[in-house]
């Protein structure tokens, strides 16, 4: 295993999102030549990349991975390439035709183009909602599929399918990561579809009993997102080829223990009210099996969530005091 960043030519796409701005901040750490961001501005903004916007490493190219001759053009240039530029679940349930076009079409373009241009390896963004509701917790890579009932992780699966194929066919070099609740600085905040987390620290600032929908009892695997950019770059680094690798903390938190947690890091006495759940959730526990990605990446979690909330709640607050 040597360091195959130094001196590099990457190519990152969604690198001005949440996970992706993190990602460059990391690579960057190793001195490549050049780290080239496509990203449409969707959902990423200027402001989580500045950081390193000015940094003549990098080039931003404001534009789409729909854009066959656009992504053919920097496929052509680059050794590796980070795939994370993807919509999100309730996006792809909302407009399933983009979600195709984005997720899948573009997908596939690019695996064709990394192979056409002999690109070393590619680094895929996947999500545990591979696995829908998990029969096995925690849940290892090996889980069955067949429970996910979303576009979104049907289409990511699909990716992973895909770069497996062209690992057997054509020898592309990837490795899958999937992703379980990645959270920290520069999360969605305005977005339609925020995160929980963001709605209660908007009612730790505003003094407003939070509001927990159900029971509270539904579980996830939160890991800091320093923590996922981390693990990309092992995945880069190291020699492992053609597996998919589960990317969380192994904790499981339930909703109101999260919210618990987040009161005290604010120091918050807030008592939250609890609301009938209208919704179906198919999705009620989360817990990943880490057993892997320790054994072939290195990777151990960091941060654990009371540190991490501590960091989400002082960028969210600073952000809040900075817009007025
Ligand atoms: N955040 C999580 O908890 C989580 C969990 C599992 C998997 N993932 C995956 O990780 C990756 C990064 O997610 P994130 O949380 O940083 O989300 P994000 O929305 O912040 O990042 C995705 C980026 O892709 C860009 N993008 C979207 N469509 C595009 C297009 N057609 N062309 C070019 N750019 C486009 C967006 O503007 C955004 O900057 C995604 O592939 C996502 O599916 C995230």
């Amino acid at each position: 295993m040597h360091n195959k960043i130094y001196k590099s030519r990457i190519l990152i796409t969604g690198g001005a999102g949440f996970i992706g701005s993190f990602v460059v901040e990391e690579l960057l750490l190793s001195n490549p030549e050049k780290v080239i961001i496509i990203d449409n501005l969707l959902r990423g903004s200027f402001d989580n990349m500045k950081a390193f916007i000015h940094n003549p490493v990098v080039e931003f190219i404001e534009g789409d991975v729909r854009d066959v001759v656009l992504l053919e053009k920097c496929i052509s240039e680059v050794d590796f390439v980070f795939h994370m530029a993807a919509l999100r679940i309730n996006a792809c349930a909302a407009n399933p035709q983009e979600g195709f076009e984005v997720m899948l079409n573009a997908t596939f373009h690019l695996a064709e183009l990394c192979m056409k241009h002999k690109v070393k390896k590619v680094i895929y963004s996947s999500s545990a909602s591979i696995y829908g509701l998990a029969q096995h917790f925690p849940t290892p890579e090996t889980e069955n599929p067949y429970d996910n009932q979303t576009f979104y992780g049907g289409a990511k699966l699909w990716g992973e399918q895909l770069f497996r194929n062209f690992k057997f066919m054509y020898g592309l070099d990837y490795v899958a990561l999937r992703y379980f609740n990645v959270y920290g600085p520069r999360m969605d905040t305005d977005g339609k579809y925020t995160e929980v987390m963001i709605r209660w620290l908007d009612c730790i600032r505003e003094e407003k009993a939070p509001l927990i929908y159900g029971d509270g009892s539904t579980t996830m695997d939160f890991v800091y997102v320093r923590d996922v950019a981390k693990a990309n770059v092992a995945a880069l680094w190291s020699d492992v080829t053609d597996e998919a690798i589960n990317v969380g903390n192994c904790v499981e938190t339930s909703l109101k223990q999260l919210l618990e947690i987040l009161l005290k890091v604010n120091n918050s006495t807030l008592i939250p009210e609890f609301r009938e759940d209208n919704t179906v959730n198919p999705v009620s526990r989360r817990l990943a099996d880490i057993s892997k990605a320790k054994k072939i990446l290195g990777f151990c979690p960091t941060v654990n969530l009371e540190k991490g909330l501590y960091e989400l709640s002082d960028w969210y607050f600073k952000k809040k005091k900075v817009k007025g």
